[in-house]
C-alpha cells in the first residue's frame, strides 16, 4: 500500500468516526416524564416582582448589543413618575464617564406605559467589566456588565438560549437555571411575557411585570431578542393594530448597525459568531425588506473572522411536534437554499414548547413541478434546535409525531434552556439543561463542528 493511501485511509477513518459524533444515530424520542408545576403565571404581589422603591427609581433594567461588534450595548430602564433625566454613568472602576439615552411613552388601549428610557453606551473597550448607575440619590441603583472579546477565529464564548419564556413559577426555576451555568449573553427565542394572555389593561401591567421579573439576568448581561407571535399584540378590539407595538417600544435593538430597517430583523457579531436575528411574523417572501436585506447580510458574513454563523427565528424549520407542526414551511421554502448555500451552522428556534435537536438535513431539491420531495442528509445544512420550553403559562407541548422523522435527533418535552459555549473556529459544546423538578440536568449534550473551518478538503469530497 503506497503511504499516500495509507494516510488517506486513514484520514477516512477519522472521517468516518468524527462525523458519527453529529450524524447517523437513529433519533431518540425520550421517555421523561416530567412532573409539572401547574403552568400559572406568578401573582403580581410576588416578591420577584418586586417594584424598586425611591423617587422616580430606575426599573425594568435591560441591556443588549449596541453596534455591529460589541463595543456598544443599549441600556433600557422605566421611570414611573417623571421622565426625568435619561443618563447612565459608567466606568471601569468608578462610573465617571456618561451617557446620554432617549425617552419615549405610549398607551395600549387605556394603559400607559412609564418613561421608557434607551440609552446608548458607545465606544467600550473589548473584553472589560464596566459598572454602570442610573437614577439619582436614594433611588439610584448600580449593576455591571462585561464586554465581549474582540472579534476573533478563536474567541471562545458561552452563549445562553431560552425561549418563550414567560412569568410562572417554572420560568423562575428555568431563569434561575440559567443564572447558574457560565452563559455571557442570552439569544432569545421570542414569546418574552405572554402579557397578550391578558385583557386590556393588564396587557401593558404584565409587560411591566415581566420586564421586573427578567431584570435578575438582563441587567446584567446582553440578551439578543427576537420576536414571536406573542409580541404581536394585534388587538383591533382594542384599537390597537400596530404590529409589535409593546415589545418595540420596549425593547431597543442594534438593527441601525447591520444597515436593516425593521427594528425586529438585524444581525451582530459577538466574539467568534455572526448572528442573524429574522422575523417569522413580517413580510420574508421576494423582494420584501427582510427578504433583500437577509440576502445583502449573507455576504458580510466572514468566516474567517467569525466562524460561527447562527441564525434565529421564532417558528422552527424542523419541527416533529404536534404543535405548530409545518408553521415554519414557507419560511423554509423562502431560506433554505440560503441557509444550506452559506454553512450556516445552527438554526435556533423557539414556539414549540419542547426541545428537538435536528441532524443535518435538508430539502431543496423540491419543487412543485418535480424533484425529491423528502428531507436528506446534507454535509451543508444546519442542525436545527428548538428551544421553546422556558416555562410559559401554556404549559409544555408533549404530542410529537410517530414516527419519529429520520431529521430529528433528539426530543423531548420539558422546560429548559440550552447553553452554546464555543471553543475555537472548528469545536462548540452545547448542552440542554432540563429542569428537573427545581433541579438543573443536562440532558442533551453533543459537540458541533464548525461549517466552515471543520471542512473536509475538496479532494476527500470527491472521493467519497
Ligand atoms: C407621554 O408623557 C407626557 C408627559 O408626561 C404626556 O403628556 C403624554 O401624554 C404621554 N404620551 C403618551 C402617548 O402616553
Ligand atoms: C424543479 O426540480 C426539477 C428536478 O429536480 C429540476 O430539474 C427543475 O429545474 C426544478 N425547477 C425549478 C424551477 O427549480
Ligand atoms: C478546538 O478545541 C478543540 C476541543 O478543545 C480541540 O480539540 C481542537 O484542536 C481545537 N481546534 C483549534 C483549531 O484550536
Ligand atoms: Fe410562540
Amino acid at each position: 500500500m503506497s503511504s499516500w493511501t495509507w494516510s488517506f485511509q486513514v484520514l477516512l477513518i477519522c472521517f468516518v468516526l468524527l462525523s458519527c459524533a453529529e450524524y447517523s444515530k437513529a433519533g431518540l424520542t425520550s421517555t421523561f416524564i416530567r412532573q409539572e408545576w401547574p403552568s400559572t403565571d406568578i401573582p403580581l404581589d410576588n416578591k420577584v416582582f418586586a417594584v424598586p422603591t425611591g423617587p422616580n427609581a430606575p426599573k425594568q433594567v435591560h441591556i443588549t448589543q449596541g453596534d455591529y461588534d460589541g463595543k456598544a450595548v443599549i441600556v433600557s430602564l422605566v421611570t414611573t413618575e417623571i421622565p426625568g433625566p435619561s443618563k447612565v454613568q459608567y466606568g471601569k472602576s468608578e462610573e465617571q464617564l456618561h451617557a446620554e439615552g432617549t425617552i419615549t411613552n405610549y398607551t395600549f388601549y387605556q394603559y400607559k406605559s412609564g418613561y421608557i428610557h434607551h440609552c446608548l453606551v458607545d465606544g467600550l473597550e473589548y473584553d472589560t467589566k464596566y459598572y454602570y448607575k442610573i437614577g439619582k440619590g436614594a433611588s439610584a441603583r448600580k449593576f455591571w456588565f462585561h464586554t465581549p472579546p474582540k472579534i476573533d477565529p478563536d474567541a471562545a464564548y458561552t452563549f445562553g438560549i431560552i425561549g418563550d419564556l414567560g412569568q410562572t413559577y417554572n420560568s423562575l426555576s428555568t431563569l434561575e437555571h440559567y443564572m447558574q451555568s457560565k452563559g455571557q449573553a442570552v439569544l432569545f427565542l421570542g414569546d418574552l411575557c405572554y402579557a397578550d394572555k391578558y385583557k386590556k389593561n393588564d396587557i401593558g401591567i404584565r409587560w411591566d411585570s415581566w420586564g421586573r421579573f427578567a431584570e435578575r439576568s438582563t441587567a446584567y448581561q446582553p440578551w439578543i431578542w427576537i420576536v414571536g407571535n406573542h409580541e404581536i399584540d394585534y388587538r383591533p378590539e382594542l384599537g390597537e393594530v400596530l404590529p409589535f407595538k409593546n415589545f418595540i417600544h420596549r425593547y431597543a435593538t442594534p438593527f441601525l448597525a447591520s444597515k436593516s430597517s425593521d427594528p425586529v430583523c438585524y444581525a451582530i457579531r459577538r466574539a467568534s459568531a455572526h448572528i442573524i436575528v429574522l422575523s417569522s411574523y413580517s413580510p420574508f417572501v421576494k423582494y420584501t425588506p427582510q427578504w433583500r436585506w437577509l440576502r445583502e447580510e449573507l455576504t458580510k458574513v466572514d468566516r474567517e473572522k467569525t466562524p460561527w454563523l447562527i441564525v434565529l427565528m421564532h417558528v422552527p424549520l424542523y419541527n416533529s411536534n404536534e404543535a405548530y407542526f409545518m408553521e415554519g414551511e414557507s419560511m423554509r421554502v423562502a431560506f433554505e437554499s440560503w441557509f444550506v448555500q452559506y454553512k450556516v451552522d445552527f438554526i435556533l428556534s423557539g414556539h414549540v414548547h419542547a426541545y428537538e435537536r435536528s441532524y443535518r438535513f435538508s430539502n431543496i431539491r423540491y419543487n412543485v413541478s418535480a424533484g425529491d420531495p423528502y428531507p436528506v442528509p446534507d454535509k451543508s445544512a444546519p442542525v436545527y434546535l428548538t428551544i421553546g420550553d422556558g416555562g410559559n403559562q401554556e404549559g409544555l407541548a408533549s404530542g410529537y409525531r410517530d414516527p419519529q422523522p429520520e431529521y430529528s435527533a433528539f426530543r423531548e418535552a420539558s422546560y429548559c434552556h440550552s447553553t452554546l459555549e464555543i471553543m475555537n473556529r472548528t469545536h462548540a459544546l452545547y448542552h440542554w439543561h432540563r429542569n428537573y423538578d427545581g433541579n438543573k440536568v443536562t440532558a442533551d449534550s453533543v459537540m458541533l463542528l464548525n461549517q466552515y473551518w471543520y471542512v473536509l478538503s475538496p479532494v476527500m469530497v470527491i472521493l467519497l
